[in-house]
């Protein structure tokens, strides 16, 4: 007798568990980690070959702002993958532009960074569709970085619709507020917005240090996945960037050889050509190795081919200890723009 009532019980018990699960299931109900990895289209870089890379999707369980130097990518605070090093489109014509945005692909490189200010975002645009049908590379595997600019904060909708309607690639992978400037919070809301709309994934700032973002983070929503500021070896920000990555912010350098203009005195400095020669590599690759050692992403400028597939090869070295620490003594505070 006792065993059939355990029995019977366990049997009810079963159907309870049974029907709750299905009601479940009609109320769109998904078990948390599927939840997790659906939301997400993050991705991983994977070597194939020696200089080529794929991009395939991968499970966001990893740290957010940890570099993964495998994949090549870091995991932002927003749930996407970011690869760690690409291409920057300051003062690049529109043809020039596409071909370095088309060499960068070509040769397995995938984060891309204009901005409205740089009036080429729909060169980028234009590299990105053209390099994506040429070279077959999915959508989901590029990642564009856009900014819109102080002078854009009033009316931010229109800004930001202007950068969707230039680039044409469907969305917008990371946008950006160029500078801190009059009405930022409410261009940062706005984006906020498009988020939520899923026009925009990742939401950054430019050119925000200690005091603007103490002030800044707290009237926002949407914690930054991104900070990108100026940093080089003689101006390395060696205070705010671990104050920004404490928070789980991705920093992200400009200027990483020092700036059109100023890159002959640091690719041409003693110490850097040393390191550079007993690695039997450059001096930019020693740069932006440093930089990736320093978990900071790096988007050197190039309109040359040779040099954007340069400083996409930064894998077959590492820099010791001792020779961050010699590069980590450069540093002059010397700040080669003004924001
Ligand atoms: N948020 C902001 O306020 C802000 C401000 C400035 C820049 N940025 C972003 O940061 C990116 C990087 O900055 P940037 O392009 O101005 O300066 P950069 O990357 O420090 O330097 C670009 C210069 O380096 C040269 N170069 C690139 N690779 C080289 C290599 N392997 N060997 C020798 N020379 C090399 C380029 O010449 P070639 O063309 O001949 O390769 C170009 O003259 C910009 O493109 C932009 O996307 C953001």
């Amino acid at each position: 007798m006792k065993k059939r009532l355990a029995a019977l019980t366990a049997l009810a018990i079963l159907l309870i568990c049974l029907s709750a699960c299905r009601a479940a299931e009609q109320e769109g109900f998904e078990p948390e980690a599927e939840k997790h990895s659906s939301n997400s289209s993050a991705y991983i870089v994977e070597p194939k070959g020696e200089d080529e890379t794929v991009v395939s999707q991968t499970d966001t369980s990893k740290t957010s702002g940890v570099f993964d130097f495998e994949s090549r990518t870091v995991l932002l605070n927003s749930g996407y993958a970011m690869p760690i090093l690409g291409l920057g489109t300051y003062a690049l014509d529109h043809d020039t532009c596409v071909s370095s945005v088309m060499a960068l692909l070509e040769n397995g490189g995938r984060l891309i960074d204009t901005a409205y200010m740089y009036g080429n975002e729909e060169a980028v645009g234009e590299g990105v569709r053209r390099g994506m049908e040429e070279y077959g590379i999915p959508r989901e595997e590029i990642f564009v970085i856009t900014k819109i600019y102080p002078n854009q904060f009033s009316d931010p909708e229109v800004a930001i619709d202007m950068a969707l309607n230039k680039l044409d690639i469907g969305y917008i992978d990371m946008m950006l507020l160029h500078h801190p400037g009059t009405n930022d919070v409410k261009a940062y809301q706005a984006m906020e917005k498009y988020v939520e709309q899923g026009k925009i994934r990742s939401l950054g700032l430019s050119n925000w240090y200690v005091e603007e973002l103490t002030e800044f983070l707290p009237q926002v929503t949407i914690t930054p996945a991104l900070v990108q500021n100026e940093i080089h070896p003689y101006y390395q920000e060696q205070d705010v960037v671990p104050f920004i990555q404490e928070k789980g912010i991705v920093v992200q350098c400009w200027y990483p050889l020092g700036g059109r203009g100023y890159t002959a005195d640091l690719l041409g400095n003693e110490t850097i050509k040393a390191i550079a020669e007993a690695h039997g590599v450059s001096s930019a690759q020693v740069i932006l190795r440093w930089d990736l050692q320093r978990g900071i992403v790096v988007i050197p400028g190039s309109s040359n081919p040779d040099h954007i597939r340069e400083n996409l090869d930064l894998f077959g070295f590492e820099l010791t200890d001792d020779e961050m620490a010699e590069i980590g003594e450069l540093d002059r505070g010397e700040k080669h723009d003004w924001y």
